[in-house]
């Protein structure tokens, strides 16, 4: 069998999803595809439920891209993961730079999450509530979360979204957090703090933007050691770039380290699912931000499928 959800729910995954983003929907190739929930079984809006997408304005909302991605997962019969309510980044100005008093920040935060939770109430399986909080060297990013109201912002995220739809999973997402490191520590405490004062918290996305050939080791300690903590786990946005152009033996190495990912979420109970960022090398964010880099995705520009294809399968079959 080569279809990708299908097998991760044999293995007893909730899913096997990618990312999407709204302009890529009318490319008709790429949908039918993309629509095939035996293939994906999950959909991330990759940009249309971020802040400046959804709340441009102070209390203006602006759904249509975010509702748009939520259809589709419903018509599909696709579950839906929420990206994302709390980021430092594609964050209007008006949140970073009105200078907001501690107790205004708290009410934005508020407004925000729970207006967006809200409005996809029982449509979204899991929501990453706060993303990306640390910087590599485990030190808790300087944004104007951090800046106004210390950790606390985390908090007030999560219960927040709780209130919002007390059902969907709530995650906190980040990068390089899939081995051990020292960001990977900081995490962790901020788990074990979270737990033990009762904050509303299901889950810890990995987020998996990795390079071929340099996967950390110890991928699934790492998982055990999260799912040890009480939450669960997944891989949220994996994509493994290569510098271009690619070659026979780079797309060998790829296929080999989507299997070793792969196989790490199948080893782990706790672990979810997998969710690629984006399926196709057509519309992957790698390139524009890493000049030179790219062909991260499973699927090249053609929409044909690559070597790294049969690595998830052999991941799953594990
Ligand atoms: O919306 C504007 C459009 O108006 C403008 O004409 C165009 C010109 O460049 O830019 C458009 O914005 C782009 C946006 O995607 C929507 O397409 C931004 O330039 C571009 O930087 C942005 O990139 C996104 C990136 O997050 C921004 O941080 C990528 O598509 C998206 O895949 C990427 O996703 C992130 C996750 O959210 C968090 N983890 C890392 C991951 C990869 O960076």
């Amino acid at each position: 069998a080569t279809a990708l959800n299908t097998i991760a729910k044999s293995k007893g995954k909730l899913y096997f999803g990618s990312a999407t983003d709204n302009p890529e929907l009318t490319d008709t190739a790429y949908t039918t595809i993309l629509d095939d929930n035996t293939m994906f079984g999950q959909i991330t809006p990759g940009n249309s439920m971020k802040w400046d997408a959804t709340e441009p304005e102070q209390g203006v909302f602006t759904w249509t891209g975010a509702d748009q991605i939520a259809n589709l997962a419903e018509t599909n019969g696709q579950l839906l993961r929420g990206h994302n309510c709390v980021w430092y980044s594609q964050l209007p100005s008006w949140v970073s730079s009105s200078g907001f008093t501690a107790a205004q920040l708290t009410s934005v935060i508020q407004t925000h999450c729970g207006t967006l939770v809200g409005r996809y109430k029982g449509q979204v399986y899991s929501w990453d509530v706060v993303n990306e909080p640390f910087n590599d060297d485990g030190t808790w990013r300087s944004d104007v979360f951090y800046n106004t109201l210390n950790t606390e912002y985390v908090s007030i995220a999560l219960n927040a979204a709780r209130t919002a739809d007390p059902n969907a999973k709530l995650y906190i997402n980040d990068y390089n957090i899939e081995g051990p490191s020292a960001k990977t520590t900081s995490m962790q405490n901020l788990v074990k703090s979270l737990k033990a004062a009762n904050v509303p918290l299901d889950g810890i996305g990995l987020q998996g933007h990795f390079i071929v050939g340099e996967l950390p080791s110890g991928i699934e300690d790492n998982l055990r050691a999260f799912t040890a903590l009480g939450v669960e786990v997944a891989f949220t946005e994996l994509d493994i770039r290569m510098t271009l152009p690619s070659t026979a033996a780079l797309l060998a190495q790829q296929s080999t380290d989507y299997e070793t990912v792969v196989s790490a979420c199948a080893a782990v109970e706790g672990c979810v699912g997998v969710t690629i960022w984006d399926y196709t090398d057509k519309y992957s964010w790698v390139p524009a931000t890493f000049p030179g880099q790219g062909a991260a995705c499973p699927w090249d520009q053609n929409l044909q499928r690559k070597p790294a294809f049969q690595g998830i399968i052999n991941g799953w079959n594990s």
